[in-house]
């Protein structure tokens, strides 16, 4: 049977990981579901530079809207996030816990800005 494939991604700043999502979709053929934290981050981009760096050092998991699609009905899930002082995005952290990934196939990716550190 055709495995179902789904991409999952956090992109807020430039939006480059969502294109990449996108392509990445278009590619293998699979359906797509952003994150979407339930407060948005506001102010310039070097505010949330800042408040990002506050929340990687404390391991913050801010709270995530539900997905409207459910990655249970999935076999493989691709998952895509920026680089966040040089881990994931506290977004993508908050959508990892949230799963159950038994018998799931689980490919990362993620962008950077040249500074990729220990995200995948
Ligand atoms: C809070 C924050 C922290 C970042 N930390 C890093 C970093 O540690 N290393 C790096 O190469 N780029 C870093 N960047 C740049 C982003 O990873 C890069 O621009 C990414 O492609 C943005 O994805 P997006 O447009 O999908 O949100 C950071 C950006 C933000 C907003």
């Amino acid at each position: 049977m055709k495995k179902k494939i789904l991409v999952v991604y956090y992109s807020i700043s430039n939006g480059n990981t969502k294109q990449m999502a996108e392509r990445v979709k278009e590619a293998v053929g699979a359906d797509i579901a952003p994150i979407e934290t339930v407060t948005p981050y506001t102010g310039s981009y070097n505010e949330i530079v800042e408040q990002g760096q506050l929340e990687v050092n404390r391991g913050y998991e801010p709270e995530i809207k539900p997905l409207k699609i459910n990655p249970a009905d999935y076999d493989v899930i691709i998952l895509g996030t920026p680089t966040w002082w040089y881990t994931m995005a506290p977004a993508m952290l908050t959508f990892l816990k949230s799963c159950n990934w038994t018998g799931k196939t689980v490919i990362p990716f993620q962008t950077h800005g040249g500074w990729p550190g220990h995200v995948l």
